[in-house]
């Protein structure tokens, strides 16, 4: 068996035929489908290893002292050792995936197993090769997925891998291929089920594939859509852009932007996938008059971004779904993590506020990067810097990241001071609402009796989590979007398998559609409106500012602008260089729909007498006619301040 092929069948949708084809799709160690009472082990070398833990891909905590172990561990003072999966129905398996233990230092894996079936975990039948029981070979190193196929599917319902030689403590994590096998009865009652889905591509892309397929959204979708590129990868590939709204390549003033980014480390392929069907949805949704896509596309200028980091998508794809392991393919070719590449600007303002500094003296927003950090040779990618001049280009209100790994929305700050106490965002409540409406709409990611991807869950119900508090990072996209553009960024972790089996497609859209619009459908709250001056004419980068939020925002070219707030009655202040600043009280409701605040600025007198000053003022005088000027000159002014 070639096993670079292994890769591409996993990917390749006709391999997925349940009729005796190669391979069936994972049962789900990794994506948690498969629950922890599905699984019995022989014995358990401690419970932080227990059988919980033979998930593949799962990661251990760094805490040696709380229950996640990066394996399952068998007893070693036993001599028998297996690990069982009850699939609870009659199941035509095909292969297993086996990977050894994530450890930083120890390296333990199982190099050779014998796989047995049965009916009903008492009786067992282990597998022959037509000679002997069948000796498969496993890993030869702690990380790589290595799989092994049966010549024939073997249906049965409990599974049972029984390590025969293994390198350090006996420890395996695993995948299980299987179909489950048609029970008649609930066949009939499928059969008459009325199911609805979307006529969407479920299927993983390639880099041309996706090339091929958004030119093709494009070319379906004309009037609304942008199809484009925001620069290149570090190997040369484009980072392609879809955009949709009604009038696509301008900005219309009072239309906010808003952003769905997506691959920043190329192995997480369901969120590039989500945003690939998202926009065959938005084309076709469109096109047959639905309502609610209609207004969103109507009042939104959308942008979608499937893959950030397009070079680390091709290796992780050319493994194939399964066997990338858990981080082929995560940094950019020459090295860098895109999410967490951004200049650090946290600390630029954490210390200009402890020094009592904020707003008076040193903007609470739009904080400057420091010079040389964007040209100081490669420590910033260029697929980072292509997204920086975007996001600094493009009016965006509201975005989000799609990630993989866990199952949770994650928001900003996403760093913290090492030492220190964890730095509360201005905008706190307003983040929470963001990220409970994502994890709120989403079918599962609120069901956490399931607990974490790799630990308990880390959201204490909720689904949602501060990054600081969680993992913190810094140079994170979303900090760096808040800081330093109008843009509130948060992160969404779509689920444990960073690169679910094609099968998963179209489960993983079902569970995420909803989320995903009622998200965008965020952007419109709070209030918005035009800062003007008395003849009409915008005012650009006038400061908006809310009493009791130490985060101002800033107009746009055509003196538009949003400010995200929750539903409450907020005196709102607009200033700008040459004008008086002007106070208004603005009122947000729960109705969807941004409240109208429009803020006319009068010329401030200063401005009206510095330029008086300057009319009336020869360039060159003597001291005898300065003296003279002066009475009138005040009086001028005198009048211009009454
Ligand atoms: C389990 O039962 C099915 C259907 O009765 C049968 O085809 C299969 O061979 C059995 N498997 C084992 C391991 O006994
Ligand atoms: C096997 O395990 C030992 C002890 O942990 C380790 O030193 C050695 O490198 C491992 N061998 C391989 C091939 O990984
Ligand atoms: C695009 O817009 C034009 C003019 O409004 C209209 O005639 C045409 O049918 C639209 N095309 C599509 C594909 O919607
Ligand atoms: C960047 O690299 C050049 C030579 O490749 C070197 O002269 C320069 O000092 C480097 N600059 C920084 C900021 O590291
Ligand atoms: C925007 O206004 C700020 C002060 O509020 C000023 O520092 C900055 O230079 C202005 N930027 C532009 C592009 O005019
Ligand atoms: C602008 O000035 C006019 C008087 O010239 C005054 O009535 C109005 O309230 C002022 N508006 C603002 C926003 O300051």
């Amino acid at each position: 068996l070639d096993y670079r092929l292994c890769g591409k069948l996993l990917n390749d949708k006709h391999s997925l035929t349940t009729e005796n084809g190669p391979f069936c799709p994972p049962l789900g160690m990794e994506s948690h489908r498969i629950e922890n009472d599905q699984l019995l082990t022989s014995s358990v070398y401690q419970h932080r290893y227990g059988s919980h833990r033979a998930r593949l891909n799962i990661q251990a905590s760094g805490d040696e002292d709380d229950m996640n172990g990066g394996s399952w561990c068998a007893n070693p003072e036993e001599k028998v050792h297996w690990i069982e999966l009850d699939a609870r129905t009659l199941t035509e398996f095909t292969g297993v995936i086996t990977q050894g233990r994530d450890d930083p230092l120890e390296s333990d894996y199982v190099s050779s197993y014998y796989v047995a079936f049965s009916n009903d975990s008492r009786e067992w039948t282990v597998l022959h090769d037509g000679y002997a029981e069948w000796l498969f070979f496993g890993n030869s190193d702690k990380n790589t997925p290595v799989l092994s196929q049966f010549m024939e599917p073997v249906v049965a319902r409990y599974i049972r891998i029984l390590p025969q030689s293994w390198n350090g403590t006996m420890c395996m994590r695993m995948e299980v291929l299987g179909c489950p096998v048609p029970d008649p009865l609930s066949q009939y009652h499928s059969r008459n089920e009325v199911t609805h889905r979307d006529d969407l591509d479920y299927t993983h892309h390639n880099y041309l594939d996706m090339e091929k397929l958004m030119k093709s959204i494009s070319d379906e979708c004309p009037n609304i859509t942008r199809f484009y590129s925001l620069g290149k990868s570090f190997k040369g590939l484009e980072i392609y852009a879809m955009e949709i709204t009604d009038n696509p390549g301008m900005h219309e003033t009072g239309e906010p932007e808003f952003r769905y980014t997506a691959g920043y480390h190329g192995n997480e392929a369901l969120g590039r996938e989500l945003l690939l069907m998202l926009m065959q949805y938005l084309c076709r949704e469109y096109k047959d008059g639905n309502p609610r896509v209609r207004h969103l596309v109507d009042e939104t200028r959308i942008y979608l971004v499937p893959s950030v980091n397009p070079d680390g998508h091709m290796k992780a794809f050319e493994k194939g779904s399964e066997l990338g392991s858990w981080t082929l393919g995560h940094w950019t070719e020459d090295g860098h993590d895109i999410f967490q590449n951004f200049p650090d600007l946290n600390n630029i303002l954490w210390d200009a506020e402890d020094k009592g500094m904020v707003p008076k003296l040193i903007s609470n927003h739009h904080v400057p990067i420091p010079e040389g950090i964007l040209s100081s040779n490669g420590s910033v990618a260029v697929e980072t810097l292509a997204l920086i001049s975007w996001m600094e280009s493009h009016p965006f209100v509201l975005g989000a990241n799609l990630q993989g790994g866990e199952r949770l929305v994650a928001y900003p700050f996403d760093m913290r001071e090492p030492e220190e106490e964890i730095r509360v965002i201005e905008d706190q409540s307003m983040f929470r609402w963001l990220a409970i409406s994502y994890a709120s709409t989403h079918h599962t990611m609120t069901q956490t009796y399931q607990g974490g991807c790799h630990t308990d869950d880390p959201t204490g119900g909720m689904g949602i989590v501060n990054r600081a508090k969680w993992k913190p990072i810094p140079g994170s996209m979303n900090d760096f979007s808040y800081l330093r553009t109008n843009c509130f960024e948060l992160s969404i972790f779509l689920g444990c398998d960073k690169f679910p089996h094609q099968s998963e497609l179209l489960r993983e859209w079902e569970h995420n559609k909803e989320a995903l619009l009622t998200f965008m459908a965020q952007v419109h709250r709070g209030i918005k409106g035009v800062v003007r001056d008395k003849e009409g004419n915008p005012i650009s980068n006038a400061t908006v500012s809310v009493e009791g939020v130490n985060h101002d925002i800033r107009t746009g070219e055509s003196g538009d602008y949003w400010r995200l707030l929750n539903p409450g009655e907020y005196r709102v202040t607009a200033r700008a260089e040459g004008y008086s600043p002007f106070t208004r009280l603005c009122v947000v409701g729960f109705d969807p729909g941004a409240t109208l605040c429009n803020f006319d600025l009068n010329k401030s007198n200063w401005d009206r007498i510095k330029q008086i000053m300057i009319c009336i003022t020869p360039p060159k005088r003597s001291r005898k006619e300065r003296r003279r000027n002066f009475y009138s000159r005040s009086s001028i002014v005198a009048a211009a301040m009454s």
